[in-house]
């Protein structure tokens, strides 16, 4: 924690938890590793979690619960309709966002598809900050498409700019008058932007925007599924914010909503999600959708133990504690491999560490996948599993060539309270070995690739025998360690 002064050591980001629950882990030999991504086809989606040392995929639904959310769940009331449980979590959303109406999903593409049936016409254009995959393919389905109106900050991978997720005001209000007022269905804002590295939306920057969207009348939606590393920064790194409490941060940001959309595999620790509004009438719109595709109102296609879960982790998403462990494990883990050289998106954000594929393996080229390569070599490294946030992710340009990301980035995510420093400590010192020996990594071609969201379940293979070099050259180097 940032309050605690230490005497030899800089600093630390100390846990205000103790471990009470361990799984058991695996770290297999490399010649197995690599057996394993080539099953995978080189997708670390595909990947069994038996073969996989630390998974740092994602922070969805992964989180180390507390003691208060594994006890609420034993109070979980079953009942489909009027469950005891359901009027808690609304309750506990209430709070949270300070709003008066709530319709409960099973999670948070499940709400983007519910919000985009309902707002989205063929030929809308949403503005957003930044988009996120499953977004913008709702958005998509639905005949409309998508305009980033992210400052250039946003895309700089090294920069000191503090809130990179910011919308640029010129360029969204360029956008409303050129595009018109009628094809802008809303507004939408990520906190905590996922795909440029976690990096938060400042309260003063979605104040102005929620001004801007007024004066047009324009709704404005929140994305609040990254909201709790997003409230830290807050906290930290904005003056208006600083002697604020968090749950005050939070209500500042929610009174600026028109539509909330969260997923509680993120912002709850659990599994679920919810859309959160203050309009009746848009409200009464949603509702007749949740039971067709979600289920009856006083679930939305959760279980009663994840939403009593959700109930408490809402609450403990206003702990400072609780809030600040992801953004300040994920800080150190970028100090040592900044120690190390190897290039990494800056300032840390939340969600994960962030590597700069594009300069890591810079010799790659852009339609080989430098994100996707660099995350298969980093699993036969280490064991660990990361997730490609690059090219793979984007959907092909109309013509069928590559649309090439913006920033291509390979993402260590840091599930809150699961993994231990040692273990940051043992992935940074292979991930320095992996930069020294950068030059042996090699591109990859897909060799089955599905139309939509082809990074779920698409398979690559390495385009030579860059692996088996990589794996010589390690045993070479480390011997029969593992
Ligand atoms: N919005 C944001 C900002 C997200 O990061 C995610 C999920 C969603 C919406 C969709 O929520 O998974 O509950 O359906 N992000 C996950 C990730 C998948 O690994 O970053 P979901």
């Amino acid at each position: 924690m940032t309050r605690i002064k230490f005497f030899k050591e800089e600093s630390l980001p100390l846990e205000m938890h103790k471990v009470r629950i361990v799984q058991k882990l695996n770290l297999l030999p490399i010649e197995q590793r690599l057996k394993a991504i080539n099953e995978a086809g080189n997708n670390t989606f595909l990947l069994k979690n038996r073969d996989v040392y630390l998974d740092m995929l994602t922070d969805s639904g992964t989180n180390a619960m507390s003691d208060r959310q594994l006890a609420a769940m034993m109070m979980a009331d079953d009942s489909y309709a009027g469950s005891e449980t359901y009027y808690r979590l609304e309750q506990a959303v209430f709070k949270f966002f300070n709003k008066s109406y709530f319709l409960p999903a099973h999670q948070g593409r499940a709400c983007e598809h519910i919000l985009a049936k309902t707002l989205v016409k063929p030929g809308d254009v949403v503005p957003m900050n930044y988009h996120f995959t499953t977004t913008k393919t709702h958005i998509e389905l639905c005949g409309g498409s998508v305009i980033e109106v992210f400052k250039d900050e946003a895309v700089k991978i090294t920069s000191e700019e503090p809130f990179k997720g910011d919308i640029d005001l010129d360029k969204l209000k360029k956008v409303i008058e050129e595009v018109g007022r009628d094809h802008i269905p809303f507004v939408r804002i990520e906190m905590g932007t996922n795909l440029i590295g976690g990096q938060p939306v400042s309260v003063g920057n979605i104040e102005e925007v929620k001004a801007l969207c007024d004066a047009y009348n324009i709704p404005l939606m929140i994305d609040a599924s990254l909201l709790t590393d997003n409230l830290y920064f807050n906290k930290v790194r904005e003056e208006s914010c600083k002697d604020l409490s968090i749950q005050e941060i939070a209500h500042r940001i929610s009174a600026c909503a028109d539509i909330i959309y969260f997923s509680a595999r993120k912002l709850g620790s659990a599994k679920g999600g919810g859309i959160v509004l203050a309009d009746k009438d848009l409200y009464d719109k949603m509702k007749t959708l949740i039971p067709v595709y979600e289920g009856f109102l006083t679930y939305g296609g959760m279980s009663t133990r994840e939403m009593e879960a959700t109930a408490i982790g809402l609450e403990e998403a206003t702990d400072i504690d609780m809030i600040s462990h992801g953004p300040e494990f994920i800080a150190e883990f970028s100090r040592i491999l900044q120690s190390y050289g190897i290039p990494v998106v800056t300032p840390s954000g939340g969600l994960g560490l962030h590597i700069n594929a594009r300069e890591f393996v810079s010799h790659i080229k852009g339609e080989e996948y430098q994100a996707a390569s660099l995350a298969a070599a980093i699993y036969i490294v280490s064991g660990a599993r990361g997730m490609e946030r690059g090219t793979v992710s984007e959907t092909k340009n109309p013509d069928g060539s590559e649309h090439i990301a913006s920033c291509e980035l390979v993402r260590l995510a840091l599930p809150r309270r699961v993994f231990t420093l040692s273990q940051i400590r043992y992935l940074a010192d292979r991930l320095a070995w992996l930069y020294e020996n950068r030059h042996l990594i090699g591109g990859l071609k897909f060799t089955e690739e599905p139309e939509v969201m082809r990074f779920f379940i698409g398979r690559l293979a390495p385009v030579s025998d860059w692996q088996e070099k990589l794996v010589a050259k390690f045993k070479e180097d480390f011997g029969d360690s593992l």
